[in-house]
């Protein structure tokens, strides 16, 4: 979610009806009390400081951070693609798998899917990968071309994309507000399926249209409420039940 402008930050900062995703996250860094975490796209690093591991990896190729970096953490200058065409993840978190991930960079299926594929290499089973924008309010803010004050992009369609040809993962989107957020577990660093065929999935999706979503949209994007005993239960399975 792209929130720079004032109106877009005033949205951010006015009381909301229900807690937003900064309200969240920190609940499932808490819940989850991972070794090591990952965040693609930092920004002015507000996502990126709740994660109190010992280990944690922030990338981006035009980082703003308003506060030092905690202890243990290291920021890549440079987008995703280039991180992990020149770095070993693992190696870069003193040789550990990924226990929690946040997705939050280019909001564009196609580098989506690409930071999904790449961290699930880094993780283990009982791993989380988390993607902002997952759950669009509109049309509009969905598409691929900016044209709205707030813009998720067509990151749901990475949702899609993994229920159709990825149906061992668990995954759910929690309808939090701005734009909702993904939770994708069961994870399987083994898997070909998705870098094995990714010009073809950007085929079939690129040109998919919120319109073929939108009329059953909770059911496609496996909504779940945003409600934290629900959530805890889902983040407490090994693997989460697909709604
Ligand atoms: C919405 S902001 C991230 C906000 C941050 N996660 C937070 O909640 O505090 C998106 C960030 O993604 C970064 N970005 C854009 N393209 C990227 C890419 N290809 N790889 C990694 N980061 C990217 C942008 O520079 C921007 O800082």
């Amino acid at each position: 979610m792209h929130r720079e402008n004032p109106t877009a930050m005033n949205f951010f900062s006015r009381k909301t009806a229900h807690a937003d995703y900064y309200e969240l996250l920190p609940r499932i860094h808490s819940f989850l009390k991972p070794r090591t975490y990952v965040e693609i796209g930092i920004r002015q690093g507000h996502s990126l400081r709740l994660a109190k591991t010992a280990a944690s990896v922030g990338i981006d190729p035009a980082p703003a951070l308003e506060h030092k970096p905690r202890r243990g953490t290291r920021i890549f200058q440079m987008t995703s693609d280039e991180f992990f065409a020149r770095h070993n993840l693992a190696e870069e978190l003193g040789r550990q798998t990924v226990d929690l991930a946040f997705v939050d960079g280019m909001h564009l299926f196609e580098f989506a899917l690409r930071d999904f594929a790449n961290l699930e290499k880094f993780c283990h089973r009982d791993s989380t990968i988390l993607v902002h924008d997952c759950y669009p309010v509109d049309r509009a803010s969905a598409a691929r071309e900016r044209t709205t004050q707030i813009w998720s992009g067509d990151v749901w369609k990475l949702i899609v994309c993994l229920k159709k040809y990825r149906p061992d993962l668990r995954l759910c989107t929690v309808d939090v507000p701005p734009t909702g957020l993904g939770i994708i577990r069961r994870l399987d660093p083994r898997s070909t399926t998705l870098t094995s065929r990714l010009d073809g999935l950007y085929e079939e999706f690129v040109p998919y249209d919120y319109g073929q979503m939108e009329p059953d949209k909770a059911r496609q994007l496996n909504r779940v409420e945003n409600r934290w005993n629900e959530i805890q239960s889902l983040l407490s399975a090994p693997s989460i039940a697909a709604t």
